[in-house]
């Protein structure tokens, strides 16, 4: 018998639980992670899992999430409690771990900060993070991330501040709060890249 690949494994838990559009979207990232990945010399099969398991919260209420994030005693943000949508990935990172028996420590730190992206994020991290800004509904709902998708073949990291830049830009545009998380990241990528 054939060992069963770890990414099709966790797929078949996560479908029976996430609604059929978020296990779509978590398709197109692994394939593009995959391809970033191989790109960039990375771990392929390492991309691809953290790509599959990057939204197993992304379906909780903002309510649950919240209050699931209380309860396991997370550190929440002010940032956090007005977007409670922010906190997917730490909530994720935790799931992951209890229910779905995670343990590299890897994918559980890729999957807590793959909203804001993180410093010390490996290429496999990266490669997860950006297939997920620029799936290609994401690119069609905001356009200007197609500097994103055409920069990530170069350099990941250069796509990662890329995409803090456009946040950003649009969270002065749109008067949004801004996560401290985003820029530390971005403070720690200009900092390395410059
Ligand atoms: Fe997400
Ligand atoms: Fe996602």
């Amino acid at each position: 018998m054939t060992t069963p690949d770890p990414v099709e494994a966790l797929r078949e838990r996560m479908a029976a639980e996430l609604p059929a559009g978020l296990i779509a979207h978590i398709d197109r990232v692994v394939h593009i992670a995959g391809l970033l990945a191989r790109q960039h010399g990375a771990d392929e099969e390492l991309a691809r899992f953290m790509a599959q398991a990057h939204d197993v919260a992304r379906h909780l209420e903002p309510a649950a999430l919240l209050q699931r994030a209380e309860r396991l005693g997370l550190e929440i943000d002010p940032v956090d409690r007005s977007e409670p949508v922010l906190l997917h990935g730490p909530v994720g990172a935790v799931d992951l771990y209890e229910r779905f028996g995670v343990r590299d420590e890897r994918v559980l730190h890729a999957v807590h900060w793959h909203t804001s992206g993180h410093i010390d994020y490996g290429p496999e991290a990266w490669a997860m993070f950006i297939a997920d800004k620029i799936d290609p509904t994401k690119v069609e709902r905001w356009p200007a991330l197609a500097d994103v998708r055409d920069g990530a073949w170069l350099s990941l990291e250069r796509a990662a501040l890329t995409y803090l830049d456009l946040l950003l830009v649009h969270a002065v545009t749109e008067r949004w709060q801004i996560h401290p998380a985003s820029v530390l990241a971005r403070n720690a990528l200009i900092a390395r890249l410059d």
